[in-house]
């Protein structure tokens, strides 16, 4: 019966080979993520000063593989998160790793998960509980090229991102592990999951999704991606579009609670978004982590960013996309430079309710993610008032971009 509809339906029915564990089991749920998903994003407290300001929690889209649960980067210190972990005068080695259903995505662009697919049902959206996220925090450490772990990692991040090969020597790249001390996951409503990471490594049977199913675009196809220089107008432009387009990113905020995270870690968290002309907005509540982080605990800091990154892109894949994000392409990954990353930073605040800004950023919220109409009515708008652009959308290093060139751009 059900193979004779799936038949008669033919092409209609999309092949979805992703099938997550029971959301209610954590640490399989935990484990599966770590296993199936490809990037993420890597938060930490920044050392810098352009786009961003010294303590302020950076989010960073980054690609991972893991081995037996741990997760791996391969990395180069003239990254900007690899300079705050390692090499800036009050670098410190501790980060999250980010990472939410909601990056997994069929060909045609929209989330594989049902419950991550915004409008598949009341609820579904990014943010909607059962849309798995998982933070990952700890320690990040170089490895030795020699050890057999970091031979070992490096040969499985080659597996999830095979163009990583063709990275160049001159960027000195190397294995970077993160010693998970704590594990905080959202897969079900209710809260926040406080993982044992003891119980999380000991978890067996991971049997992570296919990853083949966006089918890769031949290697002869792939043409040289786009050369430097980019006019100045055209890097404002693709982060304007970035905030235009896509629907959810990773809000890092100063961790200020313990549970399945650090006090004054940066804390990155999966997060919807819309924006009025570029200004970013969120729609959330004071039972989140991040917003405890902003406003409500002891030692709050409104201090955050929003990093998106155009790997999440939804909808149908033009040619450049897959040359740039998709992996598979020749060069294309989450992590290559032409697949942007966008980093928006300053200081978060609660909008009032009712005012012109409120009902206007409410109503952009609730025509990108239609679940928002459905929430209760203790959610509310924050906004993130634009101090710092940090953006990476080519090879040669950030875009340092000013709020006000940002916010005045035409993107009509
Ligand atoms: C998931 O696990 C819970 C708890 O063990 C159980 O009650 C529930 O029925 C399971 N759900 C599915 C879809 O198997
Ligand atoms: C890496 O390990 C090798 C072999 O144990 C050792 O000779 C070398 O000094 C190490 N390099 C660093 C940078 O620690
Ligand atoms: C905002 O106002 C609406 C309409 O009066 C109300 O239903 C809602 O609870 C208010 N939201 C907050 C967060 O106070």
């Amino acid at each position: 019966m059900n193979n004779l509809l799936l038949c008669a339906l033919g092409g209609l029915v999309p092949t979805l080979a992703v099938t997550p564990p029971n959301a209610s089991d954590h640490v399989a749920t935990a484990r599966w993520m770590a296993a199936t998903l490809t990037w993420g994003a890597l938060s930490t407290t920044s050392t810098r000063m352009k786009g961003t300001s010294i303590g302020a929690p950076f989010g960073n889209p980054n690609s991972f593989a893991d081995v037996n649960g741990v997760p791996y980067l391969y990395a180069s210190l003239s990254d900007a998160s690899m300079q705050d972990l390692f090499v800036a005068a009050s670098a410190k080695p501790r980060a999250s790793l980010a990472l939410t259903e909601a990056s997994l995505m069929d060909k045609d662009g929209a989330a594989s998960l049902a419950t991550c697919r915004i409008a598949a049902c009341t609820f579904c959206d990014p943010e909607n509980p059962p849309c798995s996220r998982l933070v990952l925090s700890g320690v990040i450490s170089r490895l030795n090229s020699s050890e057999p772990e970091a031979v070992a990692a490096k040969d499985a991040i080659f597996q999830r991102h095979p163009s990583f090969k063709l990275m160049p020597a001159s960027h000195a790249f190397f294995v970077a592990k993160l010693s998970i001390d704590s594990i905080w996951l959202i897969s079900a409503y209710g809260g926040p999951a406080n993982i044992k990471p003891s119980e999380y490594f000991n978890h067996t049977g991971v049997s992570p999704a296919p990853r083949a199913h966006i089918p890769a675009i031949a290697d002869s196809a792939v043409e040289a991606p786009p050369q430097r220089p980019l006019s100045r107008d055209s890097h404002i432009k693709t982060a304007r579009m970035m905030a235009k387009t896509l629907t959810w990113g990773f809000l890092s905020t100063t961790s200020t609670d313990n549970v399945g995270r650090k006090v004054g870690d940066a804390f990155g968290n999966p997060y919807s978004f819309a924006d009025v002309g570029g200004q970013p907005y969120l729609f959330a509540s004071d039972l989140d982590s991040s917003m405890k982080d902003l406003f409500k605990a002891a030692g709050a800091s409104t201090r955050a960013s929003i990093a998106l990154s155009e790997a999440s892109q939804p909808g149908k894949k033009s040619f450049l996309w897959k040359q740039k994000c998709q992996i598979g392409t020749v060069l294309g990954d989450p992590e290559n430079p032409p697949c942007a990353r966008l980093v928006l930073s300053g200081n978060a605040t609660k909008l009032a309710n009712g005012t012109a800004e409120e009902k206007a950023a409410k109503a952009a919220l609730v025509a990108r993610h239609p679940a928002f109409a459905n929430l209760t009515p203790d959610f509310y708008v924050a906004k993130l008032n634009l101090e710092g652009i940090w953006l990476i959308d080519m090879f040669g290093g950030a875009q340092i971009i000013a709020p006000s060139d940002y916010l005045a751009a035409d993107v009509a």
